[in-house]
């Protein structure tokens, strides 16, 4: 019902009554990239883009779609009203000014969104209780931005919005956090949890290069894809000199992502890898056009194989079937010289030390604005920037190496699925997600 109901959606801006409470929030009213520092949606929900001769056209949408939760706190039933009303001045909306990613981190006793003792698809080495970890406040917080309200995650909603599709995530380690985080939280919402999956029955582990858990209840799909760079190794040309063992080709895409393209929601990721350490004392060295580059920066190489990625969405990609996002690079919190050192807090940082910012989200960010088709870029850098609580610390399967780069689930990558979330709810008026 819900979904026939959503199938008559005609636009794109969504009210949330929620709890009783009545949350409005246009997520991309401010369209304007400069001044909205960072939030970068190109073809939003608040414009339809129409191909006018030789360009797109940003046209207002005169109807908006309510959305009306009400959530029986006795039964804790959802119960989902959705109407089409006709906003003649929709700058009256709280949260028309809404950047999502400039907030700040709030307690909230409602949190955490699921126990990772009992999701069969949280890894061990993420799940910091059952690694030992005591001090539960990490748990406790929830992402508010300044002018807008995200939407409290609503597992039976976002279910029926995601029946009969594929979502696709691909990237590093940190990408498959974010994607057992995803299963995770969509598993609160299924009684029989034996109808979810690995088709292939398979565990998760550091180095696989492809999962994919299906809701069969749902007929959804929510798969990773391992590709830490994006683009493609291969074997070293001639007379290449000892010390180069693969040619990190950045002008080619990961042979595997012939397999992304047929998704409904795309969410990519990239970053950590990308360090001398894990580049250049392995033995990879960055090749263009069949020749290596051998004095090629880190930085340039990025901005490379980002360029790479961009042609390869424009090309391939069906943006009407195909919901593109790409994840900035997440905060780390190692204490710098003279050897890195990781001491996870108890709290959140209350002010950052400029690590708000990332080369690498910069690159993202810049190419996002100059795509030609549509991509939504989830800003986490600063949000992540905060929680030097929510770190691995000692608490993985490996506690002798402590790890201020990955995050203890549940946690800050279910952030991260709750802004995805939202986003998906105010895209779902052009039928894709
Ligand atoms: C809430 O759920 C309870 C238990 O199912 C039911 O008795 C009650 O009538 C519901 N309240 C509303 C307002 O629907
Ligand atoms: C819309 O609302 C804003 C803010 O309340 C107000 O300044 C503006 O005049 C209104 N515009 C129209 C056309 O009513
Ligand atoms: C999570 O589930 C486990 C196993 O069912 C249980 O022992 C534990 O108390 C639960 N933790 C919380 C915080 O509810
Ligand atoms: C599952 O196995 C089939 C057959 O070997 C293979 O084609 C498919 O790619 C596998 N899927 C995953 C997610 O590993
Ligand atoms: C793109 O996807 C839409 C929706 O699935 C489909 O109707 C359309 O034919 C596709 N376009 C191309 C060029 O494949
Ligand atoms: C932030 O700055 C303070 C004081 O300068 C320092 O103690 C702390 O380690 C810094 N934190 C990070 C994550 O760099
Ligand atoms: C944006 O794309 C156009 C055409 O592909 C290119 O000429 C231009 O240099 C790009 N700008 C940036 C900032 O990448």
């Amino acid at each position: 019902m819900m979904s026939s109901t959503f199938g008559h959606l005609g636009s794109a801006f969504i009210d949330v009554l929620n709890l009783g409470k009545l949350k409005f929030w246009g997520l991309f009213k401010n369209w304007n990239f400069q001044s909205c520092n960072g939030i970068i949606v190109i073809g939003s929900l608040l414009f339809f883009v129409a191909a006018i001769s030789s360009g797109y056209f940003y046209i207002l949408p005169t109807f908006q779609p309510v959305i009306i939760n009400h959530v029986n706190s006795t039964s804790g039933e959802v119960d989902v009203h959705v109407s089409n009303v006709h906003v003649k001045n929709s700058s009256t909306n709280l949260g028309s000014e809404c950047n999502m990613f400039d907030g700040r981190w709030v307690k909230d006793e409602s949190y955490p969104l699921y126990n990772a003792s009992q999701c069969p698809f949280i890894e061990r080495g993420f799940n910091c209780l059952a690694n030992g970890r005591r001090d539960k406040g990490y748990l406790k917080w929830r992402w508010q931005p300044q002018k807008c309200e995200i939407p409290r995650f609503d597992v039976n909603l976002m279910l029926e919005l995601l029946r009969g599709k594929r979502v696709v995530f691909v990237g590093d380690s940190l990408g498959r956090t974010q994607w057992e985080s995803m299963v995770c939280m969509l598993m609160t919402g299924i009684k029989d949890k034996k109808s979810v999956y690995e088709v292939n029955g398979s565990k998760i582990t550091k180095r696989i290069r492809h999962l994919e858990v299906r809701f069969s209840s749902f007929n959804l799909r929510v798969e990773f894809y391992r590709s830490v760079f994006l683009v493609q190794p291969g074997p070293v040309p001639k007379q290449s000199p000892k010390r180069v063992k693969t040619a990190l080709r950045l002008d080619r895409l990961d042979d595997i992502s012939k397999e992304w393209i047929d998704s409904d929601v795309l969410i990519f990721n990239t970053g950590h890898w990308w360090t001398p350490s894990k580049l250049f004392d392995m033995g990879w060295h960055f090749q263009v056009g069949g020749k290596m580059k051998l004095g090629m920066s880190v930085a340039g190489a990025f901005k490379t194989a980002l360029a790479t990625w961009k042609s390869w969405v424009e090309s391939k990609i069906n943006a009407t079937k195909t919901h593109v996002l790409f994840r900035t690079f997440e905060s780390t919190h190692w204490s710098s010289a003279p050897r890195q050192r990781c001491k996870v807090t108890k709290e959140p940082m209350s002010k950052l030390n400029g690590s708000d910012r990332h080369p690498f989200s910069d690159v993202i960010i810049d190419i996002a604005k100059n795509l030609s088709i549509p991509v939504t870029v989830l800003h986490v850098t600063p949000m992540a920037a905060f929680r030097s609580d929510a770190h691995l610390g000692t608490w993985s399967d490996n506690p002798s190496v402590p790890d201020c780069s990955h995050w203890c689930l549940p946690g800050v990558p279910d952030a991260w699925n709750e802004m995805l979330f939202s986003y998906m709810l105010s895209h779902q008026h052009t039928q894709r997600i």
